[in-house]
């Protein structure tokens, strides 16, 4: 059992990672300013309400815990929106994290993993993507992510930091058991916006249906999100049993088109899903496909969903239950 912090337990990610963690008989405590994600997402009892950049406060919660590790998700996620946000995205992602290790220094916190992203390769040459292919991002986002590979690597060589960054492709899917499913504000991910266009029965646009892929849609590799937690929890418990520090892609190495993506859904729901095939979006890669085979080997990870339809069908059982709440 180690003391675990997580950072951005309150989002998407973190919070399916903090309920593994526990399910595992690690400790958690998490850490998030709800500027985007959810307090009913934390476990009871174990959210503590700080910003990274309010450093007495970092300072003051770290004297009163002891941490073995950190997983730090607590970031923002928008492509777009970094874009036209370029300053917010730096100082939130790049200066939050540069913090967050100035903090873990002072604490004699010593392992991490971090939340890193496809997005620090850009337009790749070629599918799949390795780890050791050019990297380019074309967003601010993938650019503050980046940059934050970069201070861990000279703090990896200089002050003695493990880490783990995992490049995440395309998170998607629920678990059920926790209750708990994607939901951003406001949403931008084509599953939970398939599902918005089969309830509301307004079309998705479907961005661009002129790319040089087999249906003209855009691919992407998408991995269900317990999946992405074991994968933290793989990377985690090797830092812990002083393993070295690594880079990993974490997708399932399967590529899947929109329009594939479309079908799943109705499949799995027995609706039609409106769509309208609009222009591309900007920043938008042909296709993203992670060589995923450096986690499989080194970190003995494996995931468990390898079919679209499984994982379009645990975000759908979310979704319902998420409607039913709501008593829409
Ligand atoms: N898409 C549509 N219509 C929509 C929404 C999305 O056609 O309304 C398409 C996109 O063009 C893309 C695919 O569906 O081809 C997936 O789009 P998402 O917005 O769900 O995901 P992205 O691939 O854009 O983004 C993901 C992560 C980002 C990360 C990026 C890496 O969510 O955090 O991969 O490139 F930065």
């Amino acid at each position: 059992m180690a003391r675990i912090l997580v950072t951005g337990g309150a989002g998407y990610i973190g919070s399916h990672t903090s309920h593994h963690l526990l399910a595992r008989g690690h400790d958690v405590q998490v850490l998030d300013d709800l500027s985007k994600g959810y307090a009913h997402n934390v476990p009871e009892g174990r959210l503590h309400v700080i910003n990274l950049l309010d450093s007495s406060s970092l300072d003051r919660f770290l004297a009163t815990h002891r941490f073995d590790a950190v997983i730090h998700f607590a970031a923002f996620i928008a492509v777009g929106e970094s874009t036209r946000e370029p300053e917010r995205y730096f100082r939130n992602n790049t200066g939050g994290s540069l913090a967050l290790l100035e903090a873990i220094e002072r604490h004699g916190v010593r392992r991490l993993v971090f939340s890193s992203t496809a997005a620090v390769y850009g337009n790749p040459d070629s599918v799949p993507i390795t780890e050791e292919a050019p990297l380019r991002p074309v967003s601010p986002y993938g650019e503050s992510k980046l940059m934050t590979e970069t201070t861990l690597k000279w703090l990896d060589a200089c002050s003695g930091l493990r880490y783990a960054a995992l490049r995440y492709f395309n998170a998607c899917g629920a678990e059920a058991a926790f209750g708990i499913g994607e939901e951003h504000e406001p949403e931008t991910h084509l599953i939970p916006l398939v599902f918005r266009a089969i309830r509301t029965g307004e079309p998705l646009t479907v961005f661009g249906g002129d790319y040089p892929t087999p249906d003209g849609t855009c691919i992407r590799d998408y991995i269900h999100v317990s999946d992405l937690a074991s994968a933290h929890l793989a990377a985690l418990e090797s830092l812990l049993a002083g393993g070295a520090s690594g880079v990993y892609n974490a997708g399932t190495g399967r590529g899947y088109s929109v329009l594939e993506v479309l079908r799943a859904a109705e499949q799995v729901t027995g609706r039609k899903v409106p769509f309208a095939v609009g222009p591309r979006r900007e920043g938008d890669p042909a296709e993203l496909v992670a060589d995923s085979s450096k986690l499989r080997k080194t970190l003995g990870w494996a995931p468990r969903y390898d079919s679209l339809p499984a994982m379009v069908e645990s975000a759908w059982r979310f979704e319902s239950i998420r409607q039913g709440k709501r008593g829409t």
